[in-house]
């Protein structure tokens, strides 16, 4: 999605520039043409030959910089932009924005471009919640610019707090947000269940089973990247937040149940990728249960069929993880469960199923159509689970 786009990545004079040779090296290896602009306090922390070599083009330094291609029309590199990125961003740069300042290339570059622009600010937290510093970056976003962080945590000053420049992978999630609006899932909001349940037996124990949620977040990146907004519903997994998401985080089939049935209300489809658990301690001890040689029963009884009884106005898409009859056993849950098709997982091989990157998985649809997909990367899954959500969601009316 990123190649042949051409991004313009503003760096300003903060300790964390050197964060942004990562995302340069980034947004290049994914095939985008990256544009380097650096103002002259950017270069006492990171030297322009690191982004001309991360690039492979010119870094512009000055706005009368003779040697350099763009300073003839200097707004060139502006209209040439399909999105500009300012990671790190100083209260300064903010400021200068806010104001409409044109004294550098990168600002005269921001105030020229159409380009949608992302604003990743690092500072000192006091200069963060400094109110002029907030009212600038209130103005920027009134007027649509994209405000992504800062995080908290270790700051130059030594001290722990807000003002860390973004997660990069943060940043990276925006840019590709950005860039496709137009996809083919925008102003679609899709949700997502990931992950598998816990079912708590007393204080420190549970029972759940082997899903690791990269299914689930898999489909998450991929929804929206195609344009959706995008509503994870998620139990524990060890992965980290993806960017440009909205993350609702729970632990039992009840509390996932309720959060489907909160964030269903507008939506326009659901895909049920967690491995809920089918069974739950009748009652939860209050304390911990001690050991007995006896041994212990534990009396089980059924969670909510969550897909089984969720109703709406939007497209149903279940996964079935099954260890034999494959397309036998998914075709019974999509009939009972009401399902527009069913993503039925082979989860006997050792490459397939919980746990891991790849999938092996079988498409079945209500017409009774049936396309068997070989092993593939569980983004892969993603992309063809949405090919098909796409064709099933109402077409724009043309004029
Ligand atoms: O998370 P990973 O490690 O990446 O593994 C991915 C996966 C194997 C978990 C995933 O690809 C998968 O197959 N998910 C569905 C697992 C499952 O619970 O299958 P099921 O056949 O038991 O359930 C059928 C469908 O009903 C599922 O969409 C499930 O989310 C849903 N369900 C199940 C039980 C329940 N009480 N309520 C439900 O809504």
């Amino acid at each position: 999605m990123l190649s042949n786009k051409t991004i313009i990545l503003g760096i300003t004079g903060s300790i964390a520039a050197y964060k942004a040779a990562e995302i340069a090296s980034q947004l290049t290896q994914a095939g985008a043409k990256v544009n380097v602009i650096m103002t002259k306090e950017a270069i006492e922390f990171i030297s322009p030959v690191t982004f001309r070599a991360l690039t492979g083009n010119p870094v512009v330094t000055e706005m009368f910089d003779l040697a350099s291609e763009f300073s003839i029309e200097h707004v060139s590199l502006a209209k040439s932009a399909d999105i500009v990125v300012i990671a790190p961003a100083t209260a300064n740069i903010i400021a200068k924005l806010a104001a409409g300042f044109a004294d550098d290339m990168l600002c005269c570059t921001v105030l020229a471009t159409r380009a949608p622009v992302v604003i990743a600010p690092a500072m000192e937290t006091n200069m963060y919640d400094n109110p002029i510093t907030q009212d600038n970056l209130s103005k920027l976003e009134a007027r649509n610019f994209v405000i992504v962080g800062p995080a908290t945590g270790w700051l130059a000053s030594g001290k722990e707090g807000l003002g860390r420049l973004a997660d990069i992978n943060d940043i990276l999630g925006s840019i590709r947000h950005i860039l496709d609006r137009d996809g083919d899932l925008a102003g679609k909001h899709i949700v997502i269940t990931a992950g598998g349940t816990q079912e708590p037996i007393d204080p420190v124990r549970y029972i759940s089973n082997r899903s690791s949620g990269k299914m689930g977040y898999a489909l998450a990146e991929a929804a929206r990247d195609r344009g959706a907004r995008v509503s994870l519903i998620t139990a524990p997994t060890s992965i980290p937040k993806p960017a440009g998401v909205d993350v609702i985080k729970v632990n039992t089939a009840q509390e996932m149940r309720q959060a489907v049935e909160n964030v269903t209300s507008q939506a326009d489809a659901l895909i049920m990728a967690a491995a809920v658990a089918d069974y739950r301690p009748k009652s939860t001890a209050n304390e911990k249960i001690k050991r007995r040689d006896a041994g212990l029963t534990i009396e089980m009884e059924c969670t909510p069929d969550i897909l089984g009884i969720v109703k709406g106005n939007f497209i149903k898409v279940g996964f079935a993880a099954e260890s034999s009859k494959l397309v036998e056993n998914a075709k019974e849950k999509l009939k009972q469960k009401g399902l527009d098709f069913i993503v039925a997982n082979d989860i006997t091989a050792s490459d397939s199923g919980f746990g891991v990157d790849t999938n092996r998985v079988t498409i079945i649809d209500r017409e009774g159509r049936i396309d068997s997909l070989p092993l593939m990367p569980k983004r892969d899954v993603a992309e063809r689970v949405f090919d098909r959500v796409a064709e099933l969601l109402p077409k724009p009316k043309s004029r």
